[in-house]
């Protein structure tokens, strides 16, 4: 069974990244991926700075966050989008856990990623995935499955339930996350 973490972008509470990520989570788990869902409020990590690193070194959060991603061969990350970029939260994980050392091991490189973003705008947030791509792909030579979901009107385009309503956002999640499963693994 594939195994495939999933995370939101942000942790604000009713965060709409975070009903696409409980809403792939539970897909994905109706597909027969074995899936674990986090929330990054619980790897909380400051700001990088260099200066930081050397005398501190790699905060834990990024360490153990690192372990988590290794243990999974697949990675669905649900983003917002902040001025038509990624935010904040999410480039600074990605950031710190590309200087962790520990443990062994590089999950950028061995774990196969899929991208969804919300916005409750009409862009659906898909400006702000092409940052995430562009620093996942360009700069950490990871593994992006080309299928995208960027959900618009997100604000009421979840049901009571927290499933997607409209039937071909639900088609277009199905097609992405069927790829992500058979992508899962292909580089480890
Ligand atoms: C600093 C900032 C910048 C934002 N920029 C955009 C944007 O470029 N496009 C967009 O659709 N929404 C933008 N928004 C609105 C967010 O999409 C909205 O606040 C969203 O609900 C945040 O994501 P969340 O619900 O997952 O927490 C911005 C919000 C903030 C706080």
């Amino acid at each position: 069974m594939k195994k495939i973490l999933v995370f939101a972008g942000s942790i604000r509470t009713g965060a709409l990244s975070g009903k696409l990520a409980a809403h792939v989570t539970r897909e994905l788990s109706l597909m027969n991926a074995e899936t674990t869902l986090i929330s990054l409020g619980d790897y909380e990590m400051p700001i990088y700075n260099g200066d930081l690193e050397k005398d501190e070194g790699v905060p834990e959060n990024a360490k153990k966050l690192k372990g988590m991603m290794l243990a999974h061969q697949g990675i669905y990350i649900a983003s917002p989008e902040y001025n038509a970029s990624m935010p904040a939260l999410l480039k600074n994980t990605i950031d710190w856990v590309s200087r962790a050392k520990e443990p062994a091991g590089n999950p950028y490189k061995q774990c196969t990623f899929a991208l969804g973003a919300t916005s409750d705008g009409r862009f659906g947030g898909y400006r702000g995935l092409y940052h995430l791509r562009q620093s996942l792909e360009l700069g950490l030579g990871a593994l992006v499955i080309p299928e995208q979901m960027a959900i618009a009107g997100a604000g009421s385009a979840f049901d009571d339930r927290g499933a997607l309503k409209d039937e071909t956002n639900q088609k277009i999640l199905k097609a992405q996350l069927e790829k992500l499963i058979a992508m899962a693994g292909v580089l480890a």
